[in-house]
């Protein structure tokens, strides 16, 4: 079976989606087979991989999470989501030389529309365990990864979108890890505490609503794997001092975190115009390039164990 792992934080430009992209195709290149979910309505995955063109002319009015989800709206049951499966070619081209395959499941803008949908069928912000939805809504990406289709894949990734709505919490549920991206500041350190909280919110609620069901469905308990320091600023050798009290700030929350940072670096997570993340980018900076293929070799050991 594959691991699936979704990317998630509350705040919002972290790098949730870079690291998505950078550890899916580091992984790709090295003989992995790989499948990227796009959660997220700003579709920034999506662009990492496609041109806003090449989105609009052939992608958006078919291919995409909305019109797979799009039946659960009108209480019925989404089609099969292997079939809504794309493999980007230009990223394909690098990646097949190793034997590696990187696939997405690409999004769309109307997805925040869906997502607030979802939400107020099973009550709003407070969501409500007794819905009789909750199960059938919160399980839904669960059970479409859980296809044969899907046996395939070493690693399933999940790029969630900035807040917890009912996208965020799918992936939640379909996973077997989350992955925390974060920001080396004061801010971001609340932010974890708070994100922590509502995980084990949802792991809880998500329990009592199968207990409710009476059905063998399992309980959900993804591990939190780890904070990946990202945008880390450097003076040298050390990071800034703002930024080191920001790393040193992780402490007290007695969680996990990366052992490779990621560096600020704003040449080179400029755009995707070439349709490569920077770690298999040409003429990337090395060091960068460096510090992703560490992280991929990390996240790798905290997946397999
Ligand atoms: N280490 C880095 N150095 C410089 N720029 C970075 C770095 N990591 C990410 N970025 C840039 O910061 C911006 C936000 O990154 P990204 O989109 O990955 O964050 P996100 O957490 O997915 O955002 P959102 O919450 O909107 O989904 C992007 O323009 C990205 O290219
Ligand atoms: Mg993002």
């Amino acid at each position: 079976m594959p691991r699936v792992v979704s990317v998630i934080n509350y705040k919002g430009g972290v790098g949730k989606t870079t690291i998505t992209a950078n550890i899916g195709a580091e992984l790709a290149h090295r003989g992995r087979r790989v499948l990227l979910v796009d959660l997220d309505p700003q579709a920034s995955l999506t662009f990492c991989f496609y041109t806003a063109e090449h989105w609009e002319a052939t992608i958006q009015e078919a291919q995409t999470v909305l019109q797979w989800i799009g039946p659960l709206l009108s209480g019925g049951e989404p089609g099969a989501l292997d079939e809504f499966v794309l493999t980007p070619p230009r990223v394909n081209e690098v990646v097949s030389a190793n034997g590696g395959r990187l696939d997405i499941v690409a999004s769309h803008l109307g997805l925040i529309d869906a997502d607030q949908d979802l939400a107020i069928e099973l009550g709003g912000s407070r969501v409500q365990v007794r819905s009789p939805n909750f199960l059938r809504v919160h399980r839904v990406l669960a059970d479409a990864l859980a296809s044969p289709a899907f046996d395939d894949y070493d690693v399933i990734l999940l790029d969630c979108p900035p807040n917890f709505g009912m996208m965020t919490r799918a992936g939640i549920v379909a996973s077997d890890g989350v992955l925390v991206p974060a920001r080396p500041d004061y801010l971001s350190t609340l932010g974890i505490s708070y994100l922590r909280g509502r995980l084990s919110e949802l792991i809880d609620d998500y329990a009592r609503a199968a207990g409710l069901a009476g059905s063998a469905i399992h309980d959900v308990a993804p591990e939190i794997l780890g904070v990946v320091v990202n945008m880390v600023q450097y003076a040298g050798t050390q990071p800034i001092n703002a930024h080191q009290s920001g790393i040193r700030g992780l402490d007290p929350l007695e969680i996990k975190v990366f052992d490779q940072r990621i560096r600020q670096s704003n040449s080179l997570f400029g755009g995707s115009e070439s349709g490569l993340p920077v770690v298999l980018a040409p003429g990337g900076n090395a060091v960068v390039q460096y510090e992703l293929q560490q992280l991929t070799s990390e996240f790798h050991a905290r997946i397999r164990t």
